[in-house]
């Protein structure tokens, strides 16, 4: 019995193919920094999960990836509960430790407009780390205003509005092991 009203949804990524991706996607970042942060002289590679939507992927990530990983964390909220980003950026919670000099990958979930990963990119430049990319599970192309080069990518959409695998809708929906897409009768009315 469902304790809540559940969107109409349609699958567009199901467990299996995230899986997948996600699997070659940590393979593609151990090749990628393997002979510069492993080894004794390596620090380990420092993954920066932006909250809350990244938390799925970079849980299934990071499991994918056969180096020393250093996890932190940064709070951010640019939609709060509306379906369109007003571009200001909230940041809610801050790195514990300094990134200097170090190699830093930033996981999202998704890039949409792109003006929240502008902003990090921007923020964490400033810390002056060894190098700095980023890792999203989706991105919307045909959004992206903010000229955001995903690195290490998941999957393409057109603009469609998607939840589940840490993707949300009014708050709900991220704990859904598939990515859906909410269809049109349903869209942000939650
Ligand atoms: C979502 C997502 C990204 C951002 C992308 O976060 O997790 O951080 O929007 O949008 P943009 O590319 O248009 O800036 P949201 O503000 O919804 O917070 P959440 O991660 O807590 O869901």
């Amino acid at each position: 019995m469902a304790f809540f009203t559940q969107p109409r949804l349609e699958v567009l990524f199901d467990k299996e193919a995230i899986a997948k991706r996600v699997a070659a996607l940590g393979k593609e970042i151990t090749q990628h920094y393997r002979d510069d942060v492993a080894g004794p002289d390596g620090r380990g590679l420092v993954v920066v999960g932006i909250l809350k939507g990244s938390f799925v992927f970079l849980a299934d990530l990071v499991r994918h990836i056969d180096l020393p990983v250093q996890i932190e964390f940064m709070g951010c909220s640019s939609y709060g509960d509306a379906t369109e980003s007003s571009g200001a950026v909230q940041v809610t919670q801050d790195l514990t430790k300094p990134v200097s000099g170090r190699h830093v990958i930033v996981v999202e979930d998704i890039v949409d407009t792109g003006l929240t990963m502008r902003y990090l990119l921007d923020n964490l430049q400033s810390r002056g780390p060894k190098s700095l990319k980023v890792a999203s599970l989706l991105e919307k192309p045909e959004k992206n205003r903010a000229n955001i080069k995903v690195d290490f990518l998941g999957f393409s959409i057109p603009d469609q509005f998607v939840v589940g695998y840490g993707l949300d809708a009014g708050g709900l929906y991220r704990n859904l092991p598939f990515v859906g897409l909410v269809l049109p009768d349903t869209a942000g009315q939650s």
